[in-house]
Formats: C-alpha cells, structure tokens, sequence
C-alpha cells in the first residue's frame, strides 16, 4: 500500500495527531489535504507534548511535509509552527501548495460575527476563519499563496476587497479594527518567510506517487463535521471525508490503495449540536478527565460519550474505510461496565442509519449494548503493555475491540492504549504489500 488516507470517523479528536505520527516511521511524505488551524492534533514524544494545527503530524519524523491546496492557510499560525519545529532542532521540510487559500484577520472577525448572527443555528466555531475562509473560497472572493507571495498582485486584490470586507463587517454591526495598510504590511511580512515553502506542491506530490513513494494523508476534523455528509449546520465549512484527500491534495482516486477511519473508544464533541449518546452523568465526567478531553485548539471541555455504531457504520460506508484504529481504548478501563449504541429509537421506531437533520438527530435515543469493562493499567505501565502485543491486553477489552469490528463489518488495523508513540499495538500494517 503506497498512499493511505487518515480519516476521523467522528466527531473530530479521535487521535488522528498520534497515529499519524505513528504510521509516519515508514511513510515518505504526511499531506494534510483538509480544514485550518481549527484542527488541533497532539503527538507526544518521551512524554513531550506537541499541538499541531496546520504542520502536518509527520514532522517530528522528519518526513517531506505537504500543504495541499484543500486547506486554508493562516500564516501567522503557520510561521509559529515552523519556528517552533526550528526551536526543537527541527528544519521542517515544507511544501505548500501555491493553490492553497489564505486566512486574513477579517475572517476571524466574520467568523465570530456569524456565529453571533446565527444565535440558534450557530455550530460553536473555533473562530478561527475557518468557515468566511471557504466561503470567500467558493464564492471566488478568496486569495491565495500564489498571491501572498506576488507583492503586486496582492496589493492590487487587496485594494480591490477590502471595501467589502469592510461592508460585509459593517452589516453584522461589527467592527474591523485593521487598517489596509496594516494587513498589507503583515501580510507581505508573512508572504517574505513563506515564499521558498510555496510551489506546485501537486505536481512534486503527483511525481513521488509515481516514483512509489509512500504517502499519508492526514484528515482532519471527524465524518460527522464533514460539510456534506456531517450533522449540518453545525459542522465545519469543508469536505473531510476520504474523497477530499484526492480534491485537497489533486490525487486521482485511483491512487488511493487503503483508508484507515480513526474512532475513540467513545465519543467526544467539541462546540454546539446534537450527541446522541453524550454522558451528562459521573461516568462522562470520569472519561472527560481520564481522557483528558479538553479541546487541542480551544481549550473548551469536550462532551462525552457512549460509542456510536449507527454513526461509526456511516463513516465506513462514506469513507470506505478498509480499516479502523481504535484509541483511548486505556480511558474506559476502571469502569465495571461499558454500552456501546447499536442503533437509535426515534419516535419510538428503530434506525441503524444517521438521519440527515439535527432537528432528527436531537431525538435519536440509543440502543445500548451493555459489555464487562476491563481494569486498569497501571499509571505508567501501558507501554510496557503495548509491547507485549495485542494477546496480552485484558480479555474484555479485546471482547469490545472484537465487538466493534463486528458491529462495523471493518477489520481494527490498530490499537491505541495511551497518548505516547509508543502505546500502540498494531494488527494489520497499512503499508505492507
Ligand atoms: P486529533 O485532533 O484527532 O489529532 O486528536 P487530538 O490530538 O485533538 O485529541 C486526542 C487527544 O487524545 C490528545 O490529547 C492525544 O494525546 C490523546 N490520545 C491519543 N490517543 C490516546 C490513547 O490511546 N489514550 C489516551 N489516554 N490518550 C490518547
Ligand atoms: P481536529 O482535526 C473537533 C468543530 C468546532 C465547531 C465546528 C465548526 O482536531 O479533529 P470551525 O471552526 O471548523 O468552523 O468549527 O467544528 N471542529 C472541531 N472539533 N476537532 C476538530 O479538528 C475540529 N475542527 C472544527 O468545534 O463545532
Ligand atoms: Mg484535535
């Protein structure tokens, strides 16, 4: 298997930072193909922790590093991250592609606008841009890195959109408190440090494919964000599901050879919108602290919940996920039971489907399964655990792991049992032949 796309099954957060990472030991190349800065991904090293937003997870591998044109693009967000990679003695070795959108601070200040505007309707955005950014994308209003890093044409695009911005601004009853002078200033600053990082990142992408190179594809957010086929409106603002690795990155479909859809042991949601197996009771308030489930980007505490088949089986079907891998698994151990949703009652009638709207989601009531849970490891041991290989870990959580492929129809390619690299438990190597 040469190229193998990341994708998260859920609500976003399910582990993608760590696995990437993981699977980036024998990959070539890490794109990310989707969202912004909104995306926070973790990697813990030796017990060292790493927040990425935009740098792709295989950076601290080393590894030739890809922005692909399906991602919007904050520089300033970005620079910080190239310098701290530089702190860590890393020289991150970055390629971003010249088709990739720019986020500019009216953005961020529509963003916030609009969620206000929306009242109800609001998704709980991480007011990073991220959704004015798409829009000015698919209305052509947006800019680009091929115009960041052209002073001219910049200026002149500028020039041209401000007014408007400033109008859009002015419509919400907000207030923009940048100049153009000052954006242009700031923004050609930025364009100056990132101009040898810009190229036809497609074409380097397309030739390494070629030359057998082997290619992650790093996701970001969760299927259930995803703006087609996610809980809408309270998703996020673009495609994150399997396809998008081909449009986010222009890599034909068929060079895709695997997709690994990435899911908790449970279920986790930061912002607004309908949960359907969310824990409002002590043993959610147990996994959010276990899980340490507070959001990488914002800091906000994530709701919690019971693992979601009905929704699980929806991203297999959409992401064609050839198999899953499974983290937190160490987080519900210590619990005597655990529930896993089969299927959701509305009206009193049973579904195994996720129905389209939120207002529909809002009354999905789960069907619990309920399962043994399994002790826990030992503070510190996990590793030692992960070592010994997948026999070795405690009968009912393989009981679970089982019953989840199961319930999925998908075979588990990996397990997770704590934050660190090395608290991993492979089953099916994604890149074997
Ligand atoms: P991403 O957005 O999908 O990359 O996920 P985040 O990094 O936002 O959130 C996942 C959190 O869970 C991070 O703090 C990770 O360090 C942590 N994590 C990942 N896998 C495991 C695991 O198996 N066990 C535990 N306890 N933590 C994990
Ligand atoms: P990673 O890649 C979890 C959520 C926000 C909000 C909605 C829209 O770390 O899994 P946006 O800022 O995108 O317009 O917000 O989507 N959201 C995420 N939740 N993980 C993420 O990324 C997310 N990116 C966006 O909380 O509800
Ligand atoms: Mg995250």
């Amino acid at each position: 298997m040469a190229c193998v796309v990341i994708v998260g099954t859920q609500w976003g957060d399910e582990g993608k930072g760590k696995v990437v990472d993981y699977y980036a030991d024998k990959a070539d190349i890490v794109v990310r193909f989707s969202g912004g800065n909104n995306a926070g991904h973790t990697v813990v090293v030796k017990g060292k922790k790493y927040a990425f937003h935009l740098m792709p997870c295989g950076a601290l591998r080393g590894k030739q590093l890809i922005i692909g044109n399906g991602v919007v693009v904050d520089p300033k967000v970005l620079i910080e991250e190239i310098d701290m990679l530089k702190r860590e003695g890393i020289t991150p070795k970055l390629l971003i592609s010249e088709r990739a959108h720019v986020i500019f601070p009216y953005h961020r200040t529509l963003d916030e606008a609009e969620e206000q505007f929306k009242g109800k309707m609001k998704a709980g955005t991480t007011k990073r841009g991220i959704g004015p950014c798409y829009e000015d994308k698919a209305g052509r209003f947006g800019l680009r890195m091929c115009d960041l890093i052209t002073k001219e044409v910049f200026k002149e695009k500028i020039e041209h959109l401000f007014t408007l911005k400033e109008k859009q601004i002015q419509m919400y009853g907000s207030k923009f408190d940048f100049t153009k002078e000052q954006l242009l200033q700031e923004y050609n600053a930025y364009g100056e440090k990132l101009k040898d990082y810009v190229c036809d990142a497609n074409l380097e992408l397309n030739n390494a494919i070629d030359a057998g190179k082997k290619v992650l594809f790093e996701g970001t957010q969760g299927t259930m964000l995803d703006i087609d086929h996610g809980a809408y409106p309270v998703g996020t603002s673009c495609n994150v599901t399997a396809g998008a690795a081909c449009t986010g990155a222009g890599v034909s479909p068929t060079k895709i050879n695997a997709v690994v859809g990435l899911t908790k042991a449970y279920v986790s949601r930061v912002g607004v919108g309908p949960l359907p197996t969310e824990l409002l009771d002590e043993t959610g308030e147990y996994i959010r602290k276990k899980g340490a489930e507070f959001g990488t980007t914002t800091g906000r505490p994530r709701r919690v919940g019971w693992l979601d088949i009905p929704a699980l089986r929806y991203a297999c079907r959409v992401n064609g996920i050839s198999g899953l891998a499974i983290t937190k698994l160490d987080v519900l151990g210590g619990l005597e039971k655990v529930k896993i949703c089969t299927a959701y009652n509305i009206s009193k009638k049973a579904t195994s489907e996720v129905p389209p709207s939120c207002e529909l989601l809002e009354q999905c009531k789960p069907v619990y399964k309920e399962m043994k849970g399994w002790q826990e490891f030992e503070v510190g041991k996990a590793e030692e655990v992960a070592k010994k290989g997948y026999d070795a870990l405690p009968k009912e959580l393989k009981d679970y792991v089982a019953e989840v492929s199961k319930l999925s129809s998908t075979p588990v390619y990996l397990v997770s049992i704590g934050p660190g690299r090395e608290e991993t438990i492979i089953l099916k190597d994604v890149f074997a032949k």
